[in-house]
């Protein structure tokens, strides 16, 4: 079994594409999961990309192939701002998380400057677009190898 990447987005983000272009791009989410399922394929590396509208689901999600992962990259969306049942989830797993946002947050609205899952998370990317998810792929994928023993960090 080659090992895993999760992917999990956060609601509304299936509407990327028709969603406030003029913030979020108009790369679909299809788009943006099929680069991440190449270049994970590309590095040997099976991504699976989960998409829900409802906090639970997410959480089920999480519990469910959360666990033997090579690392999280998730874009909440708006739970960013207040999903503490999706943190305490995403606090269990011990696999590094990525938090991905396609706009800047701090350049936006003050309720989107405060993010409970910044605290659990290894780091943020914020404002890159949809390359912001590829960027954090990346970083996983190199991480791996550092832990392997085949790079230096
Ligand atoms: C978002 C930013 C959030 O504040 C917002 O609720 C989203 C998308 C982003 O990708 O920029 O749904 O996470």
């Amino acid at each position: 079994m080659p090992p895993t990447i999760l992917v999990i987005h956060g609601p509304n983000l299936n509407m990327l594409g028709r969603r406030e272009p003029q913030i979020y791009g108009t790369t679909t989410l299809a788009d943006i999961d099929a680069a991440l399922l190449d270049r994970g394929a590309a590095a040997g590396v099976n991504v699976v990309c989960i998409q829900s509208n409802h906090e639970g689901e997410l959480v089920d999600a999480i519990q469910a192939h959360g666990w033997d992962t090579l690392g999280i990259i998730i874009n909440p969306g708006a739970l960013t701002h207040y999903g503490l049942s999706l943190r305490d989830a995403l606090a269990m797993l011990s696999a590094p998380i990525i938090e991905v946002h396609l706009s800047n947050v701090y350049q936006r609205e003050a309720f989107r400057h405060t993010s409970v899952i910044a605290p659990i998370a290894r780091g943020q990317i914020t404002g890159l677009g949809w390359r912001g998810y590829l960027l954090a792929l990346e970083w996983l994928l190199a991480e791996r190898l550092t832990a392997n023993g085949t790079t230096q960090g």
